[in-house]
């Protein structure tokens, strides 16, 4: 059958056969919240490329993350700004470290809110890469017992999910076993396997104070121009003891989390980072877009395209614009 007998127009005619005939819907289940902590107390530091998020000291963490939990966010992903940095990361995995103590408030707090860390070397490096430097060369082998003693002390302050940022060989491996040796075993892993060398980071490094002093991340994150590479990092992650793995960023990698969904069956994540935020934020500022329809649109490309969960710095937004209806 063909034109005039098939009409696509037909299903599209009523805003109740639009909603019945919905293949892909967003909730508030499948959102992650991304929060930034930083040492002291009363402190909500604005980051100025991202209008709407901002670096929060415990205490005004606690009231951002029970009005995020009161909307029906389930998870956040937590960010820490330590007090100093070396060039050991030492407080990375200080079980004192900011992290860990906001860990174990909001565990305290909330007992059923899913708390997922953040493992990365480069907030605590003084130097703001992601591993050990020698000689002007960012070590693979050196930095795996940082990443896993880092991932440990987390999960020590009451973590459920550890996810690995830094995209160093063989740390899901790492991390794994020193959380299994050290009696662990129920500690997911969440990895950021597919995690491009992105300008679209360029807002978080301003948040998270993460900038590299000297050169940039391209020889451990991936090139944006490949795509099979991208499901050769997700297959080893899994392999070594992935429970769920990430596709990062999103907007301008839909294609991988396809090709990521359509081969795997662990849980998919994808992360609508900091310059997809801040892109949206300034065109709507400017009256260009308008805001909640753009950015239900573009969480909603990426669950079309396979993704289970979407972490998001608009989640509380996105929450409550669905609770409205
Ligand atoms: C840490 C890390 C980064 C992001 C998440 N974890 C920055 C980077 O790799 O430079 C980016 C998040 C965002 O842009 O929203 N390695």
């Amino acid at each position: 059958m063909n034109f005039p007998q098939v009409r696509l127009r037909r299903l599209r005619s009523s805003s109740a056969l639009r909603e019945l005939l919905q293949e892909t819907r967003l909730t508030t289940n499948d959102l992650i919240y991304p929060l930034f902590v930083q040492p002291g107390t009363g402190r909500k530091d604005p980051v100025s490329s991202m209008p709407g998020v901002f670096r929060y000291s415990q205490d005004l963490l606690i009231k951002e993350v029970e009005e995020a939990h009161e909307l029906g966010i389930r998870a956040v992903l937590l960010f820490g700004i330590p007090e100093a940095k070396d060039e050991a990361a030492t407080s990375a995995y200080d079980d004192n470290g900011i992290v860990q103590q906001a860990v174990r408030l909001l565990k305290k707090t909330f007992p059923e809110l899913i708390v997922i860390t953040d493992v990365c070397l480069c907030e605590y490096m003084s130097h703001g890469h992601c591993g050990v430097v020698r000689d002007g060369v960012i070590e693979n082998d050196g930095t795996l017992p940082l990443l896993a003693q880092t991932a440990l002390s987390h999960a020590r302050a009451g973590a459920d999910i550890v996810a690995p940022s830094d995209m160093m060989d063989g740390r899901v491996r790492a991390i794994r076993e020193k959380l299994d040796y050290n009696g662990y075993p129920h500690v997911a892993i969440l990895s950021y396997a597919a995690k491009f060398a992105s300008a679209f980071y360029g807002p978080f490094r301003e948040a998270a104070d993460s900038a590299p002093a000297f050169g940039d991340r391209r020889t451990y994150q991936m090139n944006p121009a490949n795509g099979r590479e991208a499901l050769r990092e997700v297959l080893q992650d899994i392999a070594e003891g992935a429970d769920m793995v990430m596709v990062k960023p999103a907007l301008a990698y839909l294609d991988v989390i396809r090709a990521v969904r359509e081969k795997v069956l662990c849980p998919l994540v994808a992360y609508n980072v900091s310059g997809e935020y801040s892109m949206i934020k300034a065109a709507a500022a400017r009256g260009w877009i308008d805001e909640r329809q753009v950015v239900m649109e573009s969480l909603t490309g990426m669950k079309r395209a396979g993704a289970d969960l979407i972490i998001t710095y608009y989640a509380k937004d996105v929450a409550s614009w669905l609770r409205e209806g």
